[in-house]
């Protein structure tokens, strides 16, 4: 194999300087759009110019580091964006991986690397939509629409990058395939003691944002027949869906009500609003479909039951995506190259980009340990040597 020498150092020094932009605890505040994540592109896009990249921000923010040569080559990267409390490699990581690999590439001689962060893939709109836009899942005038929890449009929040953002997409056939290395966010690598995960499928996702509209009132005057409670909807809710799940999913299936505001949230006034979020994932699509039909038949039932108002939107539906035999086969073979018997083959419980970009090209992805399995977390981490060898693995892999 033709080999990509990365200079441990430089990939290193990167992923600390974009950890300083939203700098929190040992973790990061970067949402999409945000001072923080706007900052990191620009010095993003600055280090890519100086690899030698034409750093180019499409319609909605994604950055993508071109090549000079207009000839097909292969993508890789992740998101720079982060959760409202996120950790400094979840995202980072993959795009400064990608980096170093382009800049090493081109000074050892081997194939042109282009690299991307894509926007807001930790879903303040939703679920990863830079890229399910890039690839053409999701509608740039619906994507507009979108709100996030503040109720803030898609629209309004990519106008703070309009004056660094091109008029038109990036052509996906400028590129043969996509890797993208990330931090693996689960315990199994780290339990086993492995240093490379190669992932075979990467999980579907639905999530809806929903709003139940009952009656605000006097806390201690109200009789409780005459309430219109809508905490006590969300409450009735949780458990009712949790009871209708367990008769379907498998140990794998996960759901999460991760985020609940209450209106006007005092505690003498009977909730008039609860605004929440519910998500649901697993690797089977039926099983996503008749979760959905749970989650939707559940909330008429309970808003029927209740008196109280359903609204429902920011649907997110991303399938179960089974990654490109091709490129999974290189990154295995340098999976077994750079770590002998100490890498294997899994799953991603996480959603990635790559799951959409596989609507457009041969899509793959590598994973390195999370110490003690953390993630989405301030305390989220990776040895440096994992690190590395997941750059390494990288390098190898496109230098094939
Ligand atoms: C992405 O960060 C996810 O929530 O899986
Ligand atoms: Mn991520
Ligand atoms: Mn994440």
């Amino acid at each position: 194999m033709p080999s990509i020498p990365i200079k441990p150092d430089r990939l290193l020094g990167d992923l600390q300087h974009l950890r300083s932009f939203g700098a929190r605890e040992t973790g990061v505040v970067r949402p999409a759009y945000s001072k923080a994540d706007i900052a990191a592109r620009q010095w993003l896009a600055g280090r890519m110019a100086e690899a030698g990249l034409e750093p180019v921000f499409d319609p909605v923010g994604n950055l993508f580091g071109l090549p000079a040569a207009d000839t097909p080559c292969m993508l890789s990267g992740s998101h720079s964006d982060s959760q409202p409390e996120g950790g400094w490699l979840d995202g980072a990581y993959g795009v400064i991986a990608a980096l170093e690999v382009s800049r090493a590439s081109a000074e050892a001689g081997g194939p042109p690397v282009a690299v991307v962060s894509f926007q807001d893939e930790e879903g303040r709109f939703g679920a990863l939509t830079g890229s399910r836009v890039w690839s053409g899942a999701l509608p740039l005038d619906e994507a507009d629409r979108l709100t996030d929890l503040e109720g803030r449009t898609f629209a309004e929040a990519r106008a703070a990058m309009a004056g660094l953002c091109a008029a038109d997409f990036v052509r996906p056939d400028r590129f043969t395939g996509f890797i993208e290395t990330h931090i693996e966010q689960g315990p199994v690598l780290d339990e086993a003691g492995e240093s490379i995960g190669v992932v075979d499928v990467i999980v579907g996702i639905r999530s809806l944002q929903i709003r139940f509209t009952g009656h605000q009132n006097h806390a201690g005057t109200t009789p409780m027949a005459a309430r219109r409670d809508a905490f006590q909807g969300l409450v009735a809710f949780a458990d009712a869906i949790n009871r209708a799940f367990a008769e379907i999913v498998t140990p794998a299936t996960v759901w999460t009500i991760g985020h609940v505001a209450l209106q006007p949230n005092a505690s003498s006034i009977v909730p008039g609003q609860a605004d929440f979020t519910v998500q649901w994932r697993d690797g089977d699509k039926d099983r996503l479909d008749r979760m959905e039909e749970i989650v939707r038949g559940t909330a008429e039932r309970v808003c029927a039951e209740r008196t109280l108002h359903l609204d429902l939107s920011n649907h997110v539906a991303v399938p179960p995506t089974g990654m490109d035999d091709g490129l999974r086969a290189r990154l295995e073979s340098a999976a077994a190259e750079t770590a002998p018997d100490n890498w294997r083959v899994m799953p991603s419980g996480a959603l990635h980009d790559a799951a959409n970009v596989a609507r457009l090209m041969p899509a793959a992805m590598l994973f390195v340990p999370s110490i003690g399995g953390i993630s989405h977390n301030f305390s989220e981490d990776t040895d440096t040597d994992d690190l590395i060898r997941g750059a390494e693995v990288l390098a190898l892999a496109i230098a094939v």
